[in-house]
């Protein structure tokens, strides 16, 4: 059977609130993710073997039963209780990794889509999301791409209701040499926070009828100016990362930058322009910092959908 092409796009936290912590450990969380036009790609082979077998075009990625397109595998195979199904899957890497960019989520939705369609599973959209809930808190998202509300540990999704991805102009920064592990800054925010986190459901649920109803949400929908954006990982993560101190510094000197922010628990970085446009003429003014302080840096486009076929 030919191969099948999943595209795995990258988001970004356009809002990353801490609201407490939850019973089963997690944070309790009110974000806004965007998709952006930056993508990884998933070539699968079906195969009969009872095998399921990753290679990447970047060694320093594993590509073992730790990675999530091999969970996402595991985990399909087995509920819908064939053994012998296997596939043969390549990953080209353009996403960069340990980021906060859900990367590694995006092609684990990607893997369960894709499989779920040559395997023939038959599994619905619902069915898909609640696996994806299982393998990560950043997957379903992933799946349904767009602008979307995030609550829970972030699997609870609601669309933000723009009829279209917005205009903006998104520069990303991340340099090589610094990655963040997720449970790491989750840990640190409630070692400095943990203190001050809401308590029970009545208060998270007036964070999120805040954020439902304030003005990032009405700037998205373009009847108000774009606030300063807030992500609660930031101050745990920027006095610990020079690269994340230089990096802001760096975009907030970018003409016409809307607002600056980490995405995730970064350490990638990014500026909002009024239009792509302005994004490309920040990163012509910009390019030799950026490149002087070893920065990687990517122009990108906000977009409405999330992983898809072909
Ligand atoms: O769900 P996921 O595997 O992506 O989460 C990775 C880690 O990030 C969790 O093990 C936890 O330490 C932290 N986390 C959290 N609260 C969330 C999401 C993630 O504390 N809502």
């Amino acid at each position: 059977m030919a191969e099948l092409l999943v595209s795995a796009p990258a988001k970004i936290n356009l809002h990353l609130e801490v609201l407490g912590l939850r019973p089963d450990g997690f944070h309790e969380l009110a974000m806004v993710m965007q998709t952006l036009d930056l993508a990884d790609q998933l070539s699968i082979r079906p195969t009969a073997d009872g095998a399921i077998s990753l290679t990447c075009d970047r060694d320093d990625l594993p590509t073992d039963g730790s990675n999530l397109v091999v969970k996402a595998g595991e985990l399909l195979r087995a509920r819908v209780g064939l053994p012998e199904l296997g596939a043969s899957i390549h990953l080209r890497k353009r996403i960069p990794i340990g980021a906060g960019l859900a990367g590694g989520s995006s092609n684990g939705a990607a893997a369960l889509v894709g499989l779920n369609h040559l395997w023939g599973c038959g599994f619905s959209s619902a069915q898909l999301h609640a696996m994806a809930a299982e393998l990560g808190s950043d997957m379903p998202f992933c799946l349904e791409g767009g602008t979307q509300l995030c609550f829970g540990r972030g699997e609870r999704l609601e669309p933000a209701g723009l009829g279209a991805a917005p205009a903006l102009g998104v520069l990303l920064i991340k340099h090589p040499d610094s990655s963040v592990s997720t449970p790491w800054a989750y840990g640190r925010c409630r070692e400095l926070r943990g203190d001050f986190y809401l308590q029970g459901e009545e208060e998270f649920e007036q964070r999120r009828q805040a954020l439902r109803s304030g003005p990032l949400l009405a700037a998205l929908r373009g009847e108000a100016p774009l606030p300063p954006l807030r992500n609660d990982l930031q101050p745990v993560v920027e006095p610990e990362l020079a690269s994340v101190r230089e990096g802001l510094a760096l975009l907030r000197q970018a003409e016409g930058a809307l607002a600056v922010a980490m995405s995730g628990s970064g350490p990638s970085l990014f500026a909002l322009f009024a239009e792509p446009a302005g994004a490309e003429a920040a990163h012509r003014q910009l390019s030799a910092q950026l490149e002087a302080a070893g920065f990687e840096a990517w122009c990108c486009r906000c977009t409405g959908s999330g992983v898809s076929l072909g």
